[in-house]
């Protein structure tokens, strides 16, 4: 059999060259050194799966301002308590850094700093400070002498980030490299990193607003839907471990065109806001325009709208946005962006207190979405009253099923609507 054959090729291989460790039993591997260990920062730490695996290369890439470095100093400073952290600056001066660090009361005697481009410097400091955490701020003002190409470059940058992974590992030296993204939000060097790296976070925010949100796109330690919110101000990061309320509108009476929903990002649902805005066009193509939400999407949802519940958007301009600069890209928004499309036409506002959950398919039906009870109970406890919600959800807060169990909330989820289409999650909601 193959795995006879397997076996005794096994045992009759060759012996372990030297230098390389020799397979063990798995059962006898050590798990200590391999556990993420938390930052101290609850929000980053979710993010990465309960904090910072020993010898992990993490990117955290954003646009410049969202806040990178005064995440970074925080986190160092917090390191810091554990051993000595090495904060590598390249786009500012040692005593810049110190100045944020006052601000942000992220002083500490065991943060090292020191202002370098070079990396031949930079392994210097390693060797010297023997950090237990990293930080390089940015990896793309690091420059390898040896190496051709601009500074920032793609070559350049992967060099240093090839060089520095090295030292990671060998040392399992904790590594967090700051990557600037591009207008386009691309890494610039065209993601060239995140292959490379074990981790990448992005960090995002609204310029006009204070709300950060760290994501992670690739993490090979843990998840990567969840996310973290921080609120950002004059002393540094605030983590928001409550978040729901802050993307809605708290608008006093009712306005045509909005709906609320609530997504479900990795294991927290956020409820939030979906605003629409339908007016007739002053151009020959009507305009689309999106804020917070996936363009291609609302496009589907505005032709279903058209073509399955016979709402006339014609050639008006539709503009559709979150509040509070939330990203809500999940299928399950999909229903709340309908509505909120269908209000706006027909100039009706849905009731207070409701909330619209699903997914919508082309031929118009509404199609189940994950981890409905969750989401209905997060409603529930932000004190909406009204839910429409896929057929076949099962088990709601509200429902003869679910009543009488011990379920969250305090009961005033009290109207659970299963709508199959998209006809008739419109006539549930607007009463059409
Ligand atoms: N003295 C200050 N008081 C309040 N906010 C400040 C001060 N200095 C800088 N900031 C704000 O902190 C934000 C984050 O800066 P920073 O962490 O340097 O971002 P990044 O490293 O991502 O470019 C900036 O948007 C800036 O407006
Ligand atoms: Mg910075």
């Amino acid at each position: 059999m193959a795995r006879a054959g397997l076996r005794s090729a096994a045992r009759s291989g060759q012996a372990v060259p030297p230098g390389s460790a020799a397979a063990v039993p798995i059962t006898e591997v050590d798990v200590s050194t391999a556990g993420a260990r938390p930052t101290g920062m609850d929000e980053l730490d979710r993010v990465l799966g309960g904090g910072l695996v020993p010898g992990a290369v993490v990117l955290l890439a954003g646009e410049p301002g969202v806040g990178k470095s005064t995440l970074l100093l925080e986190a160092g400073a917090l390191a810091a308590g554990a051993g000595p952290v090495l904060y590598v600056t390249g786009e500012e001066s040692a005593a810049q850094v110190r100045l944020r660090a006052d601000r942000i009361g992220a002083v500490s005697e065991q943060l090292f700093l020191a202002a370098e481009t070079d990396l031949a410097a930079v392994l210097g400091h390693v060797d010297a400070v023997r950090p237990g955490l990293l930080i390089v701020d940015s990896v793309q003002t690091i420059n390898a002498a040896d190496v051709d190409g601009a500074p920032g470059g793609v070559t350049q940058i992967r060099e240093v980030t090839a060089a520095l992974m090295a030292v990671a590992k060998q040392q399992t030296l904790t590594t967090v490299l700051v990557g600037h993204v591009t207008k386009d939000g691309s890494i610039a060097g065209p993601r060239a990193l995140e292959h490379l790296v074990d981790v990448v976070l992005h960090f995002e925010g609204d310029r006009h607003s204070q709300l950060r949100t760290v994501r992670a796109l690739k993490n090979r330690y843990g998840p990567t839907d969840e996310i973290g919110c921080f609120e950002l101000g004059e002393y540094g990061l605030i983590g928001l471990p409550d978040p729901s309320g802050l993307f809605l509108s708290q608008l006093r009476e009712p306005v045509p065109g909005t709906c609320v929903t609530v997504t479900l990002e990795g294991s927290r649902p956020l409820v939030a806001e979906v605003q629409t805005l339908v007016c007739a066009s002053t151009m020959d193509m009507a305009r689309r325009v999106t804020s917070g939400l996936d363009a291609s999407r609302v496009g589907m949802v505005l032709a279903v709208l058209q073509r399955r519940a016979g709402v006339a958007i014609g050639k008006q301009d539709v503009y559709a946005a979150t509040v509070g600069g939330v990203r809500l890209t999940e299928p399950s928004v999909d229903l709340a962006v309908a509505l909120a499309v269908a209000s706006a036409t027909s100039d009706l506002s849905l009731p207070p207190q409701l909330v619209a959950i699903g997914e919508v398919g082309l031929a118009g039906e509404i199609r189940r979405v994950p981890g409905i009870q969750r989401r209905l109970a997060e409603a529930e406890r932000m004190g909406f009253r009204s839910a429409i919600v896929p057929p076949g959800s099962g088990g709601l807060p509200g429902t003869a099923d679910a009543g009488g169990q011990g379920r969250p909330g305090s009961g005033l989820l009290a109207n659970v609507r299963e709508a199959g289409d998209i006809r008739e999650a419109i006539a549930a909601a607007l009463g059409k």
